[in-house]
């Protein structure tokens, strides 16, 4: 259901969660010291309690009361925000309810690039918001989506669709190096170009990021990902639709279109609420075109293809 920005903020001040938007995906959001409506935020997830939740903030003064320290190199990426990069920093423990930093010693925080949420945050402090699907679901990036998980009458402050449609690109940033923990709508190329620093590379054992380790969604469809033309010509004849690029082959196939190939940026954009029609329209078997270039956000496109394909 649709509400105003004076209605968000009173029902956040009365202890509850509103889906809030952001440049990247809607996310669900609650007060940081509000142990009621964060633990509301894990249970209408179906979130596991040691995965823990990004702060928003709308003003860099913000930080002081949240962490210990700035990041290496803070200066630098400042930059980036408001917009779709997380950081990973050593938690000031009172300043956020337990459950929010799911008992670890870091808080991962952002400043999102989005009006509406920056007016909202300015209002109510800092909040706590994870993406706002069910976990196992693709994460929403309109109002709409939001809707068809939690219900029409959940309570949304409606931004309109999502400008970037993939989640932010979370990182842990050192004095000598730093760490991907989750690729995201900034390319760890961008990064790099700012920091220039080498990037950590983390043992397959490592898991830095605690919702990295859990299943994440995938369509009913049995995704078929096929890397080059010849490959999917072949696939073609066993599948009921192809998920794919509007100037490229896909025989006579139903297409669901990430749009043109050379333009990552809209792929990621239409990429969920295209994951969420597949499931609509019931395909059983989707050959995927991942014949596209692989570096800067064609790596994000393509590692949230290969979630959405495991079984
Ligand atoms: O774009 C986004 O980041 C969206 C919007 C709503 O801001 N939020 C989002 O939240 O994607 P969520 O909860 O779906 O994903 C947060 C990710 C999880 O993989 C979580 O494990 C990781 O960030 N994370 C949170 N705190 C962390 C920490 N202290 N250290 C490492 N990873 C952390
Ligand atoms: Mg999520």
């Amino acid at each position: 259901m649709k509400i105003a920005l004076s209605q968000a903020v009173a029902l956040i001040e009365q202890g509850h969660v509103v889906a809030v938007p952001t440049e990247t995906v809607y996310g669900l959001a609650a007060r940081v010291h509000d142990a009621e409506a964060v633990q509301e935020i894990f249970k209408i997830k179906g979130r596991p309690s040691d995965n823990p939740l990004i702060v928003h903030i709308s003003r860099v003064s913000q930080l002081q009361h949240l962490v210990k320290k700035l990041p290496p190199h803070f200066a630098k990426l400042k930059k980036f925000w408001p917009g779709p990069l997380t950081l990973v920093m050593p938690v000031k423990k009172r300043a956020v309810h337990e459950s929010v930093r799911a008992g670890l010693n870091t808080l991962a925080v952002r400043m999102p690039k989005h009006d509406l949420m920056l007016r909202l945050i300015d209002r109510v402090g800092p909040l706590a918001a994870p993406s706002g699907n069910r976990s196992g679901r693709p994460s929403p990036t309109s109002r709409q989506h939001v809707e068809a998980d939690l219900g029409k009458k959940f309570p949304v402050l409606d931004g309109g669709i999502c400008q970037r449609g993939v989640e932010s690109t979370v990182i842990a940033v050192h004095e000598k190096n730093w760490e991907l923990l989750r690729a995201g709508a900034l390319s760890a190329e961008e990064i790099q170009r700012v920091l220039r620093l080498p990037q950590k590379i983390p043992s397959q054992k490592t898991v830095r990021s605690p919702g990295q380790k859990y299943r994440h969604y995938a369509p009913e469809a049995r995704l078929v990902l096929c890397a080059n033309a010849d490959l999917l010509k072949k696939k073609l004849k066993s599948c009921d639709a192809v998920l794919g690029f509007s100037d490229s082959l896909h025989g006579r196939l139903p297409l669901i279109s990430l749009g043109p190939k050379k333009s990552p940026k809209q792929n990621l954009r239409r990429l969920y609420a295209c994951l969420r029609k597949l499931d609509a329209q019931s395909f059983s078997r989707v050959a995927v075109d991942t014949s596209f270039v692989k570096t800067g956000l064609g790596a994000t496109l393509l590692e949230r293809l290969h979630k959405a394909a495991l079984r």
